[in-house]
Parts: C-alpha cells; structure tokens; sequence
C-alpha cells in the first residue's frame, strides 16, 4: 500500500467532501496518511483526524510563514501535542523566504525552538525550505540536526544540496513537482538521491501532479508521483510503492 508522507486534510479545501474522500483511500491502495500541521489550528485538526481515522498519523507542528501566532503559552500547548501516541514527528517547520512574512529573524527563532523541541522529545522532524537553501542547511548543521533525523517536505534544491542532505541522514520528500515537464533540476535530484531515502507525498491540497495540475490535490495522485519516479530510476512501480512505504515506516517508527 502507498504512504503518504504529507498532506493537510485539515484545509477548507476539504470541508466539502473530507469524510469520504478519507474513507475512499483505503480502496485506492492508500495505506498510510501522515496529516502535517502548519498553523495552531491545523495542529488541533490534525488531532481530531488521527483520534478519527485508524490510517491517519500527525505531525505537529508551525509552519514558518505561520510563526507570527506563536508565544510561550501556545508552544507549551504544541508540546503537549508531541506528546500523544499517535504523533511521530514536528513539523512542518523551517524557513520560506518566498513569502518574508514574518521577517527571517522571526522565522530562526521558531525554527531553533522547534528543532529542539523534536530533540527533547526524540521525534523526527518534516523541514519546510522554500527559497532559503543556504539558511536552512547552515541552522541545521550548526544544530546538529543529523542527530534529530526526518524528511526535507517538496525538496526543491539541486543535486549538490541533496549531498548534504544524505550526509546528515535525511529522507527526501518528492511530490507532485517531479511530474512537471520543467522539473529538470529537481528530476537529476532524484536520479542521484538514493531509492533508501525517499518518500512518496502530495502536500494536498497543493501542488497537485501531472495530469492534474492546478487542480486540488489529493492522495489519489500518488500513483501519477510513484510512476514518474520508477521511469526514473528503471524500477517498477511497485517497487517505488514498497520501498517508499518501507522508508517512510523507518523514519517513523511505524
Ligand atoms: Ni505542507
């Protein structure tokens, strides 16, 4: 069965049609969902859909462009979170300097305090890195973050940076971009990133994959991802599912 690795079902995107979109996935050959906080409230969703739905797992934690809303009381609050059994990992957490909102100093400081937060309470951490190549790999070696361990969500860097990426140990998400004609850059990244090391995810509702760009997306598309990975690597699809499943089982601990 697939795993996906990230997607945010806790997104009005969903409101109309969540519950039996959730139900239908299991006949689609969707074996795992991890539902990714980015803000406070889709930390508290992404609660309510793992108590819910035995397949679905969470992730808590605040996206950097969302980092403005954090204060002490609420981090306490996100610790808790951590806490419950069915958590396994902190994130998304990094830095976006598409959007400088709030300003990077801002955004470093919740970074820091979430990566630590991931060490504390030894849980692995999904990296959110959006135009801050340099930023983020230069906080996470000063940080030590190859002993934290966890996955670089959408990476979109080059081949060289992917190198440093493995070096620390880190797993790779690979999503619906892979599928784009224009992909060039991220395409040799995966050539070169070792099938041990990524994931299958769809950052639903974005970022939907060919055929169905621009469209919302949803852990349906997965198998249109898993293809354009086994083209390029000169494997079967099954093996991009099972191996993408055994990684991400790894990373985990599921
Ligand atoms: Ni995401």
């Amino acid at each position: 069965m697939i795993f996906e690795s990230h997607a945010h079902y806790d997104d009005t995107a969903f409101d109309g049609d969540r519950e039996e979109l959730l139900a239908s996935l299991k006949e689609h050959g969707i074996g795992t969902v991890i539902n990714v906080g980015a803000s406070l409230a889709g930390c508290r969703m992404t609660e309510e859909l793992m108590e819910r739905y035995p397949f679905v797992y969470g992730a808590m934690g605040v996206h950097p462009s969302e980092t403005a809303q954090l204060d002490e009381e609420n981090f306490r609050w996100l610790r808790s979170l951590c806490s419950l059994d069915k958590t396994v990992a902190v994130g998304e957490i990094g830095l976006d300097y598409h959007w400088l909102d709030p300003e990077p100093a801002v955004q470093k400081v919740w970074f820091e305090r979430q990566l630590e937060l991931a060490r504390e309470i030894e849980l692995p951490v999904i990296i959110h890195s959006r135009e801050a190549a340099k930023d983020t790999l230069d906080m996470m070696q000063a940080l030590r973050a190859g002993e934290i361990g966890g996955v670089i969500h959408c990476y979109s860097y080059t081949k060289e940076m992917a190198r440093e990426y493995l070096n620390m140990g880190f797993y790779f998400g690979i999503g619906g971009v892979i599928t784009f004609q224009n992909a060039k850059k991220l395409k040799e990244a995966v050539e070169y990133i070792p099938m041990d090391r990524i994931l299958l995810e769809t950052d639903s509702p974005y970022l939907a994959p060919e055929p169905n760009r621009g469209k919302r997306n949803s852990s349906l598309n997965l198998p249109y991802i898993a293809q354009t990975i086994a083209r390029l690597k000169g494997i079967t699809y099954d093996e991009v599912v099972e191996m993408t499943d055994a990684n991400a089982r790894n990373l985990f601990r599921l």
